[in-house]
C-alpha cells in the first residue's frame, strides 16, 4: 500500500481539472492511503517574502510551511492536478513551491550544484490545458520542464510521469470522458 499526497491547485470544483483530480483520488484510494492538499480551499498563502526568506536563511520554518512538509514527509508518492496557466503554474502552486520546496527541506547545494533531498519513489502530474496538442506543436516539449525537470528530479524524484489533457475547453464531453478514463492506468504507473 502506497502513500500518496494529491496537490490540487484549481480554484474552481465545477472545472474538468477538479473532475481529473476527482477520478485520481477515487482510483487511488480503492487500494491506498490518499492524502490532498486543495491549494485554494486551504488558502494556502504563496508569497515568499522576505521574512520566509529569513527564516529559511536561519534554519526556521513557518508554521504553515511546516505543516505543508510533513505532509509531503508523510507521503512515498506525489501527484501534482492544475491547469496550464500563461505556459506554466498558477500562481498559487508556483508559490507553494517557492515556499514548501524550500533549501534544506527539498533539496542543498554542494561542490556539484544542486542535490535533491525528496526520497519519494515517483511523482505524476496531470496537467489540463485550453490548447489543442495540434496547435501546441513543438511548443509542448517545452511545458514538463520547470515542474518535471527544474522541480521535481531537481529535488531528488528520478521517475515522473507526465500527462497533458489538450484542449480540454473545445473538445466534446466524449473526449473528456476518454481523458477521465486514462487516469486509472496512470495512478496504476504511480503506485506500482
Ligand atoms: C489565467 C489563465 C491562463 C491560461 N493560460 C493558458 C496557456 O498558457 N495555455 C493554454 O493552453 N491554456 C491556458 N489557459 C486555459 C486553461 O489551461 C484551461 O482553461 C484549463 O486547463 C481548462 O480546464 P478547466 O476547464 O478545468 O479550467 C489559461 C487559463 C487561465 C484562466
Amino acid at each position: 500500500m502506497s502513500k500518496v499526497l494529491i496537490i490540487y491547485c484549481h480554484p474552481n470544483p465545477k472545472s474538468f481539472n477538479h473532475a481529473v483530480y476527482g477520478r485520481l483520488e477515487s482510483e487511488l484510494k480503492k487500494s491506498h492511503e490518499v492524502r490532498t492538499r486543495d491549494l485554494y480551499a486551504l488558502k494556502f498563502n504563496p508569497v515568499l517574502d522576505g521574512q520566509d526568506l529569513g527564516e529559511l536563511q536561519a534554519g526556521k520554518v513557518s508554521a504553515d510551511i511546516a505543516a505543508e512538509q510533513a505532509e509531503i514527509l508523510w507521503a512515498d508518492r506525489l501527484a501534482f492536478v492544475y491547469p496550464l496557466w500563461w505556459f506554466g503554474r498558477p500562481a498559487l502552486l508556483k508559490g507553494y513551491i517557492d515556499r514548501v520546496l524550500s533549501y534544506g527541506f527539498a533539496f542543498e547545494y554542494g561542490p556539484n550544484g544542486g542535490r535533491g533531498l525528496l526520497h519519494h519513489k515517483k511523482a505524476l502530474v496531470l496537467m489540463t490545458t485550453g490548447t489543442p496538442e495540434v496547435i501546441l506543436g513543438t511548443a509542448q516539449n517545452a511545458l514538463p520542464t520547470s515542474m518535471r525537470d527544474g522541480t521535481l528530479k531537481f529535488c531528488g524524484i528520478q521517475e515522473v510521469l507526465w500527462k497533458s489533457f489538450d484542449g480540454v475547453i473545445a473538445v466534446s464531453d466524449a473526449d473528456r470522458h476518454a481523458m477521465l478514463d486514462e487516469i486509472p492506468a496512470l495512478a496504476k504507473t504511480l503506485v506500482s
